[in-house]
């Protein structure tokens, strides 16, 4: 290891704390602790007047709302009776200015091809693409699927959509048909945007292929647009297939953003829970907005001059807050990058930077990490100069992953954020605001003015100092989901009943002394690989419709890279041996089902799996045997067959 990465690891035992820098606090939006604490005083004493004030100042109305907040736990409405556009906030209202010409997307495709576009160019292909929306039958709405890459047409689909009020429903181009099959039929979608594909790590991803698959099985969908990106042959089908270029040179380029409700749909976003099939996240317009919006300004600091580059892919959640509807919104200069970090080399998103002048850098430890693994002359051999300011978000940062993103890549001047929140927050809730929170590497440090967060235990006792508990929110925020699409019940169960009145996170979590908070990680049978939510009901149901299994057990295990790597415990059909082969079939069966993401890094074959009494896998005991080797050391007494485990554990010493 260098000597950069080895000074960094004795001083990990520390308790260290990193204040911001006086020129930076100097020229942020909040500049100080005391700044700080007046809006969370402001917040907490009269929120709605609050959230009144950050709405009237922020955003653009048609219309004022009459009422800031409708709470009928577990349903909020929030600015009732606004009248709102997000499009039009994200577009139309710069148009009046100078930043017309002010490039909104920077984008950038893997093979190196480059294309600018400014708030008035976005502003019309939006407005194009809106009319296609129309001419193709989309009304007021109906849902508009888009499995696409990360292309500037993605983000001008679902900124057409919001125009039109269509909900999007974004799919992340790494899923596998199956995913696409579930989730459209889930919504009823009546239109997929696609491309012929993409391209990630020097190969084309064929989305056109995969979605001609997955729309043998949605019969909700009348129709099919494909940009051309990669101009591989595809196969169009007369009367449901379009190509992009073709239909938007019929229509106008003028299109007037609908005057929507507060509580429109805006979109829906798929995400992993722990049973069955993935829960469709659904956020609305205004409350949304203003979080996004608000957050983008606040944690990433921005300055009209800024040059903002987010990491996330735009079929994540933090690609729509923050790729799309918040850095938009700001009027910034977003950053969009097609490929992989390591293409051509490992260097490629130092290259970007230098190239690009980039100044605020958003990402995920699990590319943290990879960077570290691929060695620190990547980034040292390019200048990282214009670089003010670092984020994180997706999953816990290990202390030396933190130290190292500071040192290395900050060169010890920039601030670092590691927010926390997930998709169904829809903004950052708990995060440093750069220019005012001293920062703790591995902490997301305390919630954001309005958010009141705690640390509970199951019965809704709030938990002393470094006392360990479950993460929840007490109170309404404008950026809450509001449902689960077409399952309310389940939103009530998984979201609002688990700790009474309160809005349970799913993670586990510590405050320090100071209040900082310590995210460790999920609850519950959800792993998180590479920053990404997957339920292990998904992954188990995936192998069990391959015809050689019987049954299947999915577990999390630590992973250096990953953050968490997945195990899969298998029992096979009768007559099915278990061999090596089948080991890698079931892998590729796993990731022709659902995505490369999902595919298992070890399958262990077993002749039976642990379970209850009342027929309940102990993936407890199974995590455990997954990650330490063998040795179990909880309860066992709730198991039903004993020798289940001692085989399981010899299998583990052969
Ligand atoms: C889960 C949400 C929100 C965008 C990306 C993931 C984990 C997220 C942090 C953080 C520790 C974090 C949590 C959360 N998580 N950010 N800064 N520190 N953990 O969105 O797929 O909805 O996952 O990611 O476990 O519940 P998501």
């Amino acid at each position: 290891m260098s000597s950069a990465t080895t000074n960094i690891e004795s001083v990990l035992h520390e308790e260290r704390v990193f204040p911001p820098p006086a020129e930076f606090s100097e020229r942020a939006h909040v500049g100080s602790m005391e700044e700080l604490e007046a809006l969370r005083r402001e917040a907490r004493e009269s929120p709605e007047a609050f959230w009144g004030r950050m709405a009237e100042g922020e955003l653009h109305w048609f219309r004022k709302w009459d009422a800031v907040l409708k709470w009928e736990p577990p349903h909020a409405e929030w600015f009732v009776g606004g009248r709102i556009n997000i499009s039009y906030n994200c577009l139309d209202r710069h148009l009046q200015t100078w930043r017309r010409n002010k490039a909104a997307i920077i984008w950038e495709g893997e093979p190196g091809e480059q294309r600018t576009l400014t708030y008035g160019q976005l502003h019309r292909e939006v407005a194009r693409f809106a009319n296609v929306l129309k001419r193709a039958g989309v009304e007021r709405g109906d849902r508009v699927a888009l499995y696409m890459p990360l292309i500037p047409e993605l983000a001008i689909a679902m900124l057409a959509c919001a125009r039109v009020g269509a909900p999007h429903s974004v799919i992340f181009g790494g899923f596998a048909a199956q995913a696409i099959i579930d989730r459209v039929n889930d919504a009823g979608c009546k239109l997929v945007v696609t491309a012929d594909g993409g391209f990630r790590r020097g190969s084309e991803v064929r989305l056109k292929d995969t979605v001609d698959e997955a729309l043998k099985q949605t019969p909700s969908v009348k129709g099919c647009i494909v940009v051309q990106r990669t101009g591989s042959r595809v196969s169009m089908e007369a009367g449901r297939d379009y190509w992009w270029h073709e239909v938007i040179q019929t229509v106008a380029d003028e299109c007037p953003a609908e005057e929507l409700d507060s509580e429109h749909p805006l979109y829906i976003l798929y995400t992993s829970g722990t049973t069955g099939k993935p829960k469709g996240i659904l956020h609305t317009t205004a409350g949304y907005l203003l979080q996004a919006h608000l957050t983008t300004k606040w944690v990433f600091d921005l300055r009209e001059e800024d040059v903002y580059w987010c990491t996330a892919d735009i079929g994540w959640v933090t690609g729509h807050s923050y790729v799309v509807y918040g850095p938009l919104s700001n009027g910034a200069t977003v950053l969009m990058y097609e490929g992989a970090p390591n293409y051509p080399e490992p260097d490629r998103f130092w290259d970007i930077i230098q190239r690009h002048r980039v100044n605020v850098f958003y990402t995920a430890p699990t590319a943290i990490r990879a960077f570290i693994k691929w060695g620190e002359h990547w980034p040292l051999r390019h200048d990282l100069s214009s670089l003010r300011l670092l984020g994180t978000v997706g999953e816990p940062i290990n202390p030396e992953a933190w130290m190292w993103y500071r040192e290395i890549i900050g060169k010890a001047k920039c601030p670092i954020v590691d927010t926390w929140w997930q998709t169904e927050t829809g903004a950052i809730l708990i995060s440093p605001l750069p220019g005012a929170t001293p920062t703790k590497p591995g902490s997301a440090t305390r919630p954001l003015p309005g958010v009141e967060a705690a640390v509970m235990s199951k019965t809704g006792q709030e938990a002393g100092p470094n006392e360990g508990g479950y993460l929840v929110i007490k109170r309404p925020w404008p950026s809450m989901l509001r449902t689960i699409w077409g399952d309310d019940e389940r939103y009530r169960k998984q979201y609002w009943s688990e700790i009474d009145g309160v809005y349970f996170a799913g993670d586990g979590a510590r405050q320090d002394e100071d209040g900082y908070f310590w995210i460790m990680g999920r609850v519950d049978d959800v792993i998180n690989v590479s920053g990404h939510r997957l339920g292990t009901m998904e992954v188990e149901s995936a192998l069990v419709s391959h015809e050689a299994v019987a049954e299947a057990a999915v577990v999390g295990r630590p992973d250096e890279l990953k953050g968490q790597g997945i195990v899969a415990f298998v029992t096979l059909e009768g007559e099915r041996r278990a061999t090596d082969e089948l080991k890698e079939e079931l892998r590729r069966h796993v990731a022709r089902e659902i995505g490369a993401l999902a595919r298992p890094d070890e399958i262990r074959f077993a002749d039976a799996l642990p379970k209850t009494r009342s027929g309940k896998i102990m993936r407890r005991l199974l995590r455990e045997i997954a990650s330490s080797g063998g040795a179990v050391r909880g309860d066992t007494t709730t198991l039903e067959d004993f020798s289940v485990l001692e085989r399981l554990r010899v299998q583990e010493e052969e």
